[in-house]
Protein backbone atom coordinates (compact mmCIF):
# COMPACT_ATOMS: atom_id res chain seq x y z
CA UNK A 1 0.00 0.00 0.00
CA UNK A 2 1.06 3.75 -0.41
CA UNK A 3 2.40 5.26 2.23
CA UNK A 4 3.91 8.50 3.67
CA UNK A 5 8.05 9.17 3.30
CA UNK A 6 8.60 11.33 6.61
CA UNK A 7 6.02 9.03 8.03
CA UNK A 8 8.07 5.83 7.33
CA UNK A 9 11.59 7.86 7.56
CA UNK A 10 10.61 9.04 10.81
CA UNK A 11 9.83 5.84 12.28
CA UNK A 12 12.85 4.58 10.82
CA UNK A 13 14.82 7.30 12.44
CA UNK A 14 13.19 6.46 15.92
CA UNK A 15 14.02 3.13 16.04
CA UNK A 16 17.61 3.57 13.78
CA UNK A 17 17.16 1.19 11.39
CA UNK A 18 17.68 2.23 7.47
CA UNK A 19 14.76 3.04 4.95
CA UNK A 20 15.72 1.52 1.66
CA UNK A 21 15.52 3.89 -1.14
CA UNK A 22 15.96 1.92 -4.82
CA UNK A 23 15.63 3.76 -8.53
CA UNK A 24 12.87 2.67 -10.74
CA UNK A 25 14.10 3.00 -14.94
CA UNK A 26 11.76 -0.31 -16.08
CA UNK A 27 9.09 -1.74 -14.72
CA UNK A 28 10.90 -5.06 -13.48
CA UNK A 29 12.77 -2.76 -10.98
CA UNK A 30 9.70 -1.73 -9.62
CA UNK A 31 8.28 -5.31 -9.17
CA UNK A 32 11.71 -6.91 -8.03
CA UNK A 33 12.27 -3.79 -5.71
CA UNK A 34 8.57 -4.35 -3.67
CA UNK A 35 8.60 -8.07 -3.78
CA UNK A 36 11.92 -8.17 -2.15
CA UNK A 37 10.65 -5.70 0.37
CA UNK A 38 7.78 -8.20 1.10
CA UNK A 39 9.80 -10.98 1.66
CA UNK A 40 11.80 -8.85 3.88
CA UNK A 41 8.90 -7.39 5.62
CA UNK A 42 9.65 -4.25 5.98
CA UNK A 43 8.28 -0.35 3.56
CA UNK A 44 10.71 0.45 0.95
CA UNK A 45 10.91 3.62 -1.13
CA UNK A 46 10.59 3.57 -4.80
CA UNK A 47 12.32 6.56 -6.28
CA UNK A 48 12.02 7.81 -10.30
CA UNK A 49 14.62 10.01 -11.08
CA UNK A 50 13.95 12.93 -13.43
CA UNK A 51 16.79 11.31 -15.32
CA UNK A 52 15.02 8.22 -15.77
CA UNK A 53 12.03 10.31 -16.86
CA UNK A 54 14.32 12.11 -19.65
CA UNK A 55 14.89 8.00 -20.71
CA UNK A 56 11.60 7.43 -20.99
CA UNK A 57 10.83 10.81 -23.77
CA UNK A 58 10.50 12.93 -20.63
CA UNK A 59 7.23 11.61 -19.80
CA UNK A 60 6.61 10.72 -15.96
CA UNK A 61 3.01 9.40 -16.86
CA UNK A 62 3.83 5.64 -17.81
CA UNK A 63 6.70 4.95 -15.47
CA UNK A 64 5.00 6.63 -13.01
CA UNK A 65 1.51 5.21 -12.87
CA UNK A 66 3.02 1.93 -13.26
CA UNK A 67 4.89 2.43 -10.15
CA UNK A 68 2.34 3.57 -8.34
CA UNK A 69 0.09 0.87 -9.79
CA UNK A 70 2.67 -1.38 -7.60
CA UNK A 71 2.93 0.12 -4.60
CA UNK A 72 -0.81 0.36 -4.27
CA UNK A 73 -1.16 -3.55 -4.57
CA UNK A 74 1.85 -4.00 -2.79
CA UNK A 75 1.80 -6.17 0.74
CA UNK A 76 3.84 -3.70 2.30
CA UNK A 77 4.21 -0.22 2.75
CA UNK A 78 5.93 2.04 -0.04
CA UNK A 79 6.45 5.53 -1.13
CA UNK A 80 6.70 6.72 -4.07
CA UNK A 81 9.43 9.86 -4.56
CA UNK A 82 10.57 11.49 -7.36
CA UNK A 83 14.51 11.92 -7.52
CA UNK A 84 16.94 14.53 -8.11
CA UNK A 85 14.12 16.55 -10.09
CA UNK A 86 15.37 20.02 -10.57
CA UNK A 87 12.35 20.84 -12.83
CA UNK A 88 9.32 22.38 -10.85
CA UNK A 89 6.90 21.33 -13.94
CA UNK A 90 8.28 18.12 -13.59
CA UNK A 91 7.25 17.60 -9.36
CA UNK A 92 3.87 19.18 -10.40
CA UNK A 93 3.35 16.22 -12.60
CA UNK A 94 4.48 14.22 -9.76
CA UNK A 95 2.18 15.55 -7.27
CA UNK A 96 -0.51 15.28 -9.76
CA UNK A 97 -0.24 11.63 -10.23
CA UNK A 98 -0.50 11.41 -6.65
CA UNK A 99 3.53 10.80 -5.47
CA UNK A 100 4.15 10.36 -2.29
CA UNK A 101 6.67 13.00 -1.79
CA UNK A 102 9.71 14.27 -4.44
CA UNK A 103 12.91 15.68 -3.80
CA UNK A 104 13.78 19.23 -5.02
CA UNK A 105 17.58 19.29 -5.81
CA UNK A 106 18.51 22.76 -6.13
CA UNK A 107 22.10 21.96 -4.67
CA UNK A 108 23.84 23.28 -8.05
CA UNK A 109 22.14 26.23 -7.59
CA UNK A 110 23.71 29.39 -5.50
CA UNK A 111 22.87 28.75 -1.99
CA UNK A 112 19.81 31.79 -1.90
CA UNK A 113 18.33 30.57 -4.80
CA UNK A 114 18.43 26.67 -4.08
CA UNK A 115 16.76 27.90 -0.40
CA UNK A 116 13.94 30.09 -2.32
CA UNK A 117 13.36 27.50 -5.05
CA UNK A 118 13.29 24.84 -2.00
CA UNK A 119 10.39 26.97 -0.44
CA UNK A 120 7.96 27.13 -2.92
CA UNK A 121 8.62 23.62 -3.72
CA UNK A 122 7.81 22.97 0.07
CA UNK A 123 4.78 24.94 -0.43
CA UNK A 124 3.62 23.46 -3.61
CA UNK A 125 4.04 20.02 -2.37
CA UNK A 126 2.96 20.61 1.20
CA UNK A 127 -0.24 21.47 -0.38
CA UNK A 128 -1.30 18.48 -1.80
CA UNK A 129 0.11 16.48 1.02
CA UNK A 130 3.42 15.66 -0.49
CA UNK A 131 6.64 15.39 1.44
CA UNK A 132 9.87 17.76 0.30
CA UNK A 133 13.30 15.93 0.80
CA UNK A 134 16.03 18.40 -0.66
CA UNK A 135 19.69 18.74 -0.99
CA UNK A 136 22.08 20.32 0.92
CA UNK A 137 26.11 20.66 -0.23
CA UNK A 138 26.08 18.86 -3.42
CA UNK A 139 26.85 15.16 -3.39
CA UNK A 140 29.55 14.58 -5.74
CA UNK A 141 29.21 11.88 -8.88
CA UNK A 142 26.02 13.34 -10.63
CA UNK A 143 27.71 14.24 -13.99
CA UNK A 144 30.08 11.10 -13.24
CA UNK A 145 32.74 12.36 -11.75
CA UNK A 146 33.31 11.24 -8.61
CA UNK A 147 33.87 14.13 -5.93
CA UNK A 148 33.87 12.90 -2.40
CA UNK A 149 35.20 15.87 -1.02
CA UNK A 150 31.88 18.01 -0.67
CA UNK A 151 30.71 18.69 3.55
CA UNK A 152 27.63 19.64 4.55
CA UNK A 153 28.28 22.00 8.04
CA UNK A 154 25.29 20.99 10.51
CA UNK A 155 25.14 24.48 11.46
CA UNK A 156 24.20 25.58 7.94
CA UNK A 157 21.86 21.95 8.08
CA UNK A 158 19.86 23.41 10.34
CA UNK A 159 19.30 26.46 9.41
CA UNK A 160 18.26 25.33 5.50
CA UNK A 161 15.60 22.81 7.19
CA UNK A 162 14.25 26.06 9.54
CA UNK A 163 14.35 28.40 6.48
CA UNK A 164 12.60 26.09 3.83
CA UNK A 165 10.61 23.27 6.03
CA UNK A 166 11.85 20.27 4.24
CA UNK A 167 10.60 17.11 5.34
CA UNK A 168 13.80 15.18 4.70
CA UNK A 169 17.87 16.36 4.27
CA UNK A 170 20.35 15.22 2.10
CA UNK A 171 23.88 16.29 3.10
CA UNK A 172 27.31 15.54 1.58
CA UNK A 173 29.47 13.18 3.74
CA UNK A 174 31.63 11.53 1.34
CA UNK A 175 29.86 9.68 -0.76
CA UNK A 176 29.52 10.08 -4.54
CA UNK A 177 27.04 9.22 -7.10
CA UNK A 178 27.67 6.68 -9.87
CA UNK A 179 30.44 4.51 -8.07
CA UNK A 180 31.09 0.98 -8.91
CA UNK A 181 33.34 0.22 -6.25
CA UNK A 182 31.68 0.26 -2.56
CA UNK A 183 34.64 2.10 -0.91
CA UNK A 184 33.52 5.25 -0.24
CA UNK A 185 34.60 6.55 3.44
CA UNK A 186 32.10 7.97 5.03
CA UNK A 187 32.54 11.41 7.44
CA UNK A 188 30.47 9.42 10.12
CA UNK A 189 31.73 11.70 13.11
CA UNK A 190 29.99 14.70 10.56
CA UNK A 191 26.71 12.38 10.07
CA UNK A 192 26.62 12.17 13.93
CA UNK A 193 27.01 15.84 14.54
CA UNK A 194 24.50 17.02 11.57
CA UNK A 195 21.69 14.53 12.76
CA UNK A 196 22.16 16.11 16.13
CA UNK A 197 21.52 19.58 14.57
CA UNK A 198 18.72 18.46 12.47
CA UNK A 199 15.38 17.70 13.48
CA UNK A 200 14.44 16.00 10.23
CA UNK A 201 15.53 12.20 9.18
CA UNK A 202 18.47 12.32 6.83
CA UNK A 203 19.22 10.81 3.35
CA UNK A 204 22.51 9.22 2.01
CA UNK A 205 22.93 9.54 -1.56
CA UNK A 206 25.30 7.55 -3.85
CA UNK A 207 25.02 4.55 -1.45
CA UNK A 208 26.25 2.37 -4.82
CA UNK A 209 29.59 3.08 -3.53
CA UNK A 210 28.98 2.29 0.39
CA UNK A 211 30.08 -0.86 2.05
CA UNK A 212 27.71 -3.00 3.76
CA UNK A 213 29.39 -2.00 7.67
CA UNK A 214 29.78 1.53 5.72
CA UNK A 215 25.75 1.64 5.98
CA UNK A 216 25.47 -0.12 9.10
CA UNK A 217 28.07 2.95 10.54
CA UNK A 218 25.99 5.53 8.85
CA UNK A 219 22.57 4.33 10.00
CA UNK A 220 24.12 4.08 13.36
CA UNK A 221 25.60 7.58 13.12
CA UNK A 222 21.66 8.53 11.95
CA UNK A 223 21.35 8.04 8.55
CA UNK A 224 17.82 7.39 7.79
CA UNK A 225 17.08 7.09 3.62
CA UNK A 226 20.01 4.86 1.96
CA UNK A 227 19.36 6.10 -1.81
CA UNK A 228 20.70 2.65 -3.96
CA UNK A 229 20.84 2.48 -7.63
CA UNK A 230 23.90 2.47 -9.57
CA UNK A 231 24.27 -1.14 -7.67
CA UNK A 232 21.26 -2.45 -8.44
CA UNK A 233 21.66 -1.87 -12.12
CA UNK A 234 25.22 -3.82 -11.95
CA UNK A 235 23.86 -6.67 -10.58
CA UNK A 236 20.97 -6.56 -13.22
CA UNK A 237 23.20 -6.37 -16.04
CA UNK A 238 25.54 -8.75 -14.68
CA UNK A 239 22.44 -11.41 -14.78
CA UNK A 240 21.39 -9.96 -18.19
CA UNK A 241 24.87 -10.60 -19.35
CA UNK A 242 24.90 -13.76 -17.98
CA UNK A 243 22.17 -15.20 -19.57
CA UNK A 244 22.88 -13.99 -23.06
CA UNK A 245 26.44 -15.39 -22.86
CA UNK A 246 24.83 -18.67 -21.07
CA UNK A 247 22.50 -18.78 -24.88
CA UNK A 248 23.67 -16.86 -28.14
CA UNK A 249 20.26 -17.82 -29.96
CA UNK A 250 18.00 -16.31 -27.10
CA UNK A 251 15.55 -13.64 -28.13
CA UNK A 252 12.42 -13.70 -26.05
CA UNK A 253 13.13 -10.88 -23.42
CA UNK A 254 11.59 -12.37 -21.35
CA UNK A 255 14.13 -15.44 -20.65
CA UNK A 256 16.99 -12.95 -19.70
CA UNK A 257 14.60 -10.19 -17.84
CA UNK A 258 13.76 -12.58 -15.88
CA UNK A 259 16.72 -13.67 -14.10
CA UNK A 260 17.82 -10.24 -14.17
CA UNK A 261 14.43 -9.02 -12.10
CA UNK A 262 15.71 -12.15 -9.90
CA UNK A 263 19.14 -11.04 -9.00
CA UNK A 264 17.81 -7.10 -8.28
CA UNK A 265 15.12 -8.95 -5.87
CA UNK A 266 17.39 -11.10 -4.24
CA UNK A 267 20.16 -8.42 -3.30
CA UNK A 268 17.33 -5.40 -2.51
CA UNK A 269 16.39 -8.02 0.10
CA UNK A 270 20.15 -8.06 1.35
CA UNK A 271 20.17 -4.99 1.54
CA UNK A 272 16.63 -4.33 3.30
CA UNK A 273 17.42 -7.31 5.97
CA UNK A 274 20.86 -5.65 6.89
CA UNK A 275 19.61 -2.19 6.63
CA UNK A 276 17.28 -3.33 9.28
CA UNK A 277 19.62 -4.81 11.31
CA UNK A 278 18.96 -8.29 10.52
CA UNK A 279 21.94 -9.93 8.89
CA UNK A 280 25.43 -9.33 9.68
CA UNK A 281 28.41 -7.91 7.41
O1 LIG B 1 19.38 9.41 -5.76
C1 LIG B 1 19.85 8.29 -6.01
C2 LIG B 1 21.03 7.77 -5.33
O2 LIG B 1 21.75 8.76 -4.72
C3 LIG B 1 21.74 6.67 -6.03
O3 LIG B 1 23.15 6.83 -6.14
O4 LIG B 1 23.58 5.32 -8.06
O5 LIG B 1 25.40 6.06 -6.58
O6 LIG B 1 23.68 4.48 -5.72
P1 LIG B 1 24.00 5.60 -6.64
ZN1 LIG C 1 21.21 10.79 -5.44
Amino acid sequence: MLASLSSLARTAAQTQVGLGAFNVIQLEHATAITRAAVHAGVPVVLQISQNAVKYHGGDLTPIGRATLAVAERAETEVAVHLDHAEDVDLIQRAVDLGFNSVMYDGSRLPDEENRETTRRVVELCHAAGVDVEAELGEVGGKNGVHDPSARTSPADAAQFVADTGVDLLAVAVGSSHAMTTRDARLDVELIRAIGEAVQVPLVLHGSSGVSDEGMLQAIAAGMTKINVSTHLNQVMTAAVREALAADPALVDPRKWMAPARAAVEAEVQRLLELHAGRAGV
